[in-house]
């Protein structure tokens, strides 16, 4: 949640800053700014709405001189997303500039007491108290200028910061949310995450909570609280700029989407050996697995229905109990969770609040933490024992789609991985799974290829104003990602249902007006189904039917079909999400969405 960018060096720095925003504006979108050391001041441009608001106030940043700056996109938390609640912000006396991600906890208290000290506040967010802080403390020395306002903040900060009296030098803190530090020749960065550097150089520094640095054109020194200088490992970005471009698609989540067959095979491929899984990085013994009496998966919104595929994989594999529970609900709910316990913890970003905050809980309890992520470095892989990176590349859209599907592809590489371990599984059996692990690229694909009418059809759908999602067992939670999909990208009122709860209430709301999207791609249950379309169908609803590739059955049951490649059917949720997620984007294109940036949403939800 918001994007923090920091550039000193020896070309102008708004034009760079303003690339950083762009690739960093899936963070947050609502507003942006970008200040400059420019003839012994700061110069400073805000902008309500996109970076490209910013960047024409700016001429792309041409009209703001000056080789050291810091920049901002942001996710409003306190105050509405105006020029004047825009980040950067400034000191009273205009030598400070700050940047800010995160929640300052204890703001009110500090701008009462910068109040009474006669400092005047220009916005109503909780950042703004960092800069007249640092106007507090500034004694000519920056640094501990910095520390000593770091050390009043509680809450989450991360912090770029500007001095008019410091040119060329900039300073960063990290406290609970996502910084990196970027190395180049001459010229150095801080950002959000590496998608703001990528072009520009692939050597960065993962910093820690707590840790500070400054930055000058020609070095990077790191501090941890107490102002100690420490040092640091440089990790080198294996990815290239295309990765985080469209590459002639029209939406990065069309690019994403059609990026599954890869990505899925990124995640699969490696761990396949001689017919084999393994799972470096997490080398439990079956004597040391076994201890786990049970399993707790959390995460939030898509990674959480991810986990509930997985808690249906795992159980039916392993014969283990799985619980998969919402991160934001586990953190305040005194779980009961200790050492026989395994927490799965699944996250794209890594540096989701929520599940941070469920991790750190679980693990002092003496759980024993394995994440599932796809951000290399990010914060819940640092924390974790063991940590089964998904290797989807970058993913910029805000609607997470190769992110779910890999993390579904990893968590399934784990339970036939412990299934086999605990014995819970014969040699055939097992071999039969690999085999289907290893095809589920081919299939993804072919899910691809199997639905180009999908647009056809959302142009049929695009005006209802509520649909249904409906499924059973793995279909269920399947059903749940499909619906979340389709409302946060179309903003179409959704909801999803096990089929069979439906009648239970909620059959109230279905009329002849209603869709519902029947998944019938568990088999086995087929006909219980086909029980629950009829139900609908006899209240007038109409039916867009999901079911395996050339299972001629749906098309007397449903209005319209999508189809899923057949395969095994505990693995089906990958490849029936396909459909879904194409359906979703057709519909949101049809109604004029803009679909990689949704209304009030942002992509790493770094808050509570
Ligand atoms: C929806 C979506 C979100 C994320 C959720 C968790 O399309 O992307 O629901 O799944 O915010 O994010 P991560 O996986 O980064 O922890």
């Amino acid at each position: 949640m918001c994007g923090i960018v920091g550039f000193t060096g020896q070309v102008q720095a708004a034009p760079i800053l303003l690339e950083g925003l762009r690739r960093l504006e899936y963070r947050g979108y609502d507003s942006a700014g970008v200040a400059v050391q420019h003839g012994g001041a700061i110069e400073m441009v805000k902008a309500s709405g996109t970076v490209e608001r910013l960047a024409e106030k700016t001429a792309g940043g041409a009209s703001l001189p000056g080789e050291c700056g810091i920049a901002h996109t942001r996710w409003a938390t306190h105050g509405a997303p105006t020029d004047t609640n825009a980040h950067p912000h400034l000191s009273g006396d205009g030598r400070f500039a700050v940047v800010h991600n995160g929640i300052i906890e204890n703001y009110a208290a500090l701008r009462a007491e910068l109040l009474s000290e006669g400092y005047a506040f220009a916005s109503e967010t909780d950042t703004e108290v960092v800069a007249h802080l640092l106007e507090h403390y500034y004694d000519g020395n920056l640094k501990r200028a910095v520390m000593r306002t770091a050390a009043r903040l509680e809450g989450s900060y991360v912090l770029g910061v500007l001095c008019a009296d410091e040119p060329g030098r900039l300073f960063c803190v990290k406290e609970a949310g996502p910084l990196i530090l970027g190395l180049g020749v001459g010229e150095n960065y801080f950002a959000s995450d590496v998608t703001a550097l990528v072009g520009r150089t692939k050597n960065v520094i993962y910093l820690e909570d707590g840790e500070m640095a400054e930055l000058t054109p020609e070095n990077i020194s790191v501090y941890d609280r107490t102002g100690r200088e420490i040092s640091k490992s440089v990790s080198h970005v294996v990815w290239d700029i295309e990765a985080a471009e469209k590459g002639g698609y029209e939406h990065f989540m069309m690019k994403e989407i059609m990026e599954q067959p890869r990505a899925v095979k990124s995640t699969i491929e490696p761990r396949l050996r001689n017919g084999r899984i393994e799972l470096e990085g997490f080398e439990l013994t079956a004597e040391e697995f076994s201890r786990f009496s049970r399993i707790v998966i959390t995460a939030c919104g898509s990674a959480y229905h991810a986990g509930m595929v997985g808690k249906y994989v795992i159980e039916s594999l392993c014969r283990v109990p799985v619980e998969t529970d919402l991160a934001s609900e586990l953190r305040y709910r005194d779980p009961i969770v200790g050492p026989d316990t395994l927490l799965i913890v699944v996250s794209q970003s890594g540096e989701t609040a929520d599940t941070i905050a469920a991790l750190r809980e679980c693990k002092a309890r003496g759980a024993y933490v394995l994440a599932i992520v796809n951000v290399v470095g990010s914060t819940i892989a640092r924390l974790a024992d063991s940590v089964l990176y998904t290797h989807a590349g970058p993913e910029i859209a805000v609607a997470t789609t190769k992110g779910y599907t890999t993390q579904l592809a990893a968590l399934y590489l784990f339970a036939v991985w412990a299934a086999e371990k605990l014995g819970r599984i014969d040699d055939a059996r097992y071999n039969e799974l690999i085999a289907e692990l290893d095809a589920l690229p081919a299939r993804v694909q072919r899910a691809i290829d199997l639905n180009l009418h999908v647009q056809y059809l959302a142009e049929r759908w695009h005006e209802q104003r509520a649909m249904f999602f409906i499924g059973r067992n793995i279909d269920y939670a399947a059903a749940l990602e499909g619906s979340l999909k389709l409302k946060e990208i179309s903003y179409i009122h959704s909801e999803a249902y096990a089929a069979g709860e439906l009648k239970h209430g909620t059959i109230a709301l279905i009329d002849e007006k209603r869709l519902v999207v029947a998944l019938c791609c568990q088999t086995a249950l087929f006909d219980k189904m086909v029980s629950n379309i009829q139900e609908v169908k006899a209240r007038g609803a109409k039916v867009l039917g999901l079911a395996p590739e050339g299972d001629r059955r749906i098309f007397a049951e449903a209005d319209d079909v999508l189809f899923a490649p057949r395969g095994e059917p505990l693995f089906a949720a990958v490849s029936e999400m396909v459909p879904l997620q194409l359906f979703a984007y057709y519909v949101a294109r049809e109604n004029g969405c803009d679909i990689d940036k949704p209304r009030n949403l942002a992509k790493s939800v770094t808050v509570e």
